[in-house]
C-alpha cells in the first residue's frame, strides 16, 4: 500500500491512475479504524479500480475541544488494518497541509444542517463540508463511500456535490454492528469496560422503541426511551427522534411516511454515541 502525507505526491499518484482510466474510488474517515470502515473500503474495492483512503482527524468539525483532544489515534495500527484489507493507497495529511490558510468557508444546506447533529453540535457540519469539499478537489475520486452509521453527513455530502456542482457519486454502505448490536464506532474504543456494557443496550431499546412505534405511536415510543435512559445514571439522552429519511423533517405518525427513520444520539459517561433505524 502506497503512503502520501503530501497533496503534491499523492497528487502525482492520481494523475498515473487518471491516464490509464482507471476508476478511484475513496473513503475518507478520521482513523481508529474498525470493521465499519473496512467495509467501506470493500465496497469500494468492488466498484472502482483503486481505493483511496483518507486518514484526517479533522479539528475544523469538533464542536467540542476535548472530544477533539481525546480522539483516539493510532496511525500505524491502521495503515497495518488497511494494507491487509488490500487499500491501494492511504493519504495521510497534517492539519496544514489541508489548511494552508485559515480562512473558513460557510456552507449552508436549508434544514439539513439546522436539525439533529446541526442543531446539537454546531458548526459540525460546517466542518465536515469544509474537509470534504477539499478531500474532493484533491482527490477527484469517481466514486465516494460514507456510512448510514452518520445518517445526516450522508445527506449533506450528497447536497455538497450537488452544490459544487461535481459529478461524484456518494454511496452510502449500510452500519456495521458489533455482536450485542452495538454500531461499530471509533469511539467505543475510549469507553470502560462497564459503559461498554451499558453501550450494548444502546440498539436494544432502539429496537424496542421501533416496535412500540408500530403498535402505540411515536409519542409513546419518545417517552420508553425518556424512561429507559433515566434508569441507568451514566447514560444522558442528547436526542430521540424519528424523522422522514428523505428531507430530515420530524415524524409524529409513522404511517404519514413511507421513509422513517429514528435517529438516537446519547452520553454514555463522557463519551457521546449516535445510532438510527429505520422505521419503515
Ligand atoms: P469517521 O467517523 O472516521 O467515519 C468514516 C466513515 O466510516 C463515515 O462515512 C462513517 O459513516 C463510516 N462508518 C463509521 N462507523 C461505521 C459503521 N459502524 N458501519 C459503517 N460505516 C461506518 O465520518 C467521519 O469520519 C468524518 O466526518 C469524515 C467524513 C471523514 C470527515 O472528516
Amino acid at each position: 500500500m502506497l503512503i502520501y502525507t503530501k497533496i503534491a505526491d499523492l497528487r502525482g499518484f492520481l494523475k498515473e491512475i487518471k491516464s490509464l482510466n482507471q476508476s478511484v474510488g475513496f473513503v475518507p474517515t478520521m482513523g481508529a479504524l474498525h470493521n465499519g470502515h473496512i467495509s467501506l473500503i470493500e465496497a469500494s474495492k468492488k466498484a472502482c479500480n483503486i481505493t483511496i483512503c483518507c486518514i484526517f482527524v479533522n479539528p475544523t468539525q469538533f464542536n467540542d475541544k476535548a472530544d477533539l483532544e481525546r480522539y483516539p489515534r493510532m496511525p500505524e495500527k491502521d495503515a497495518e488494518f488497511l494494507k491487509n484489507a488490500g487499500c491501494h493507497a492511504l493519504f495521510m495529511p497534517t492539519v496544514s497541509e489541508v489548511y494552508p490558510n485559515t480562512t473558513t468557508e460557510n456552507f449552508d444546506f436549508d434544514f439539513l444542517d439546522k436539525t439533529l447533529e446541526g442543531k446539537h453540535r454546531p458548526g459540525h457540519f460546517n466542518g465536515v463540508a469544509q474537509v470534504v469539499k477539499r478531500l474532493f478537489e484533491i482527490v477527484e475520486p469517481t466514486k465516494a463511500f460514507f456510512g448510514e452509521k452518520d445518517f445526516q453527513q450522508v445527506m449533506i455530502v450528497k447536497a455538497l456535490v450537488k452544490q459544487m456542482g461535481s459529478e461524484i457519486e456518494i454511496i452510502s454502505c449500510p452500519i456495521l454492528r458489533e455482536a450485542d448490536g452495538l454500531a461499530m464506532s471509533s469511539r467505543n474504543a475510549l469507553l470502560t469496560k462497564n459503559e461498554r456494557e451499558i453501550a450494548g443496550l444502546v440498539p436494544k431499546i432502539m429496537n424496542a422503541a421501533k416496535k412500540l412505534i408500530h403498535e402505540n405511536g411515536i409519542a409513546e415510543a419518545k417517552l420508553f426511551i425518556q424512561k429507559e435512559v433515566a434508569k441507568i445514571s451514566i447514560m444522558k439522552l442528547d436526542y430521540f427522534e424519528v424523522c422522514n429519511a428523505e428531507n430530515l423533517k420530524t415524524v409524529t405518525d409513522v404511517n404519514s411516511t413511507k421513509t422513517a427513520i429514528a435517529l438516537i444520539a446519547i452520553y454514555v459517561g463522557k463519551i457521546r454515541l449516535i445510532d438510527n433505524l429505520p422505521i419503515n
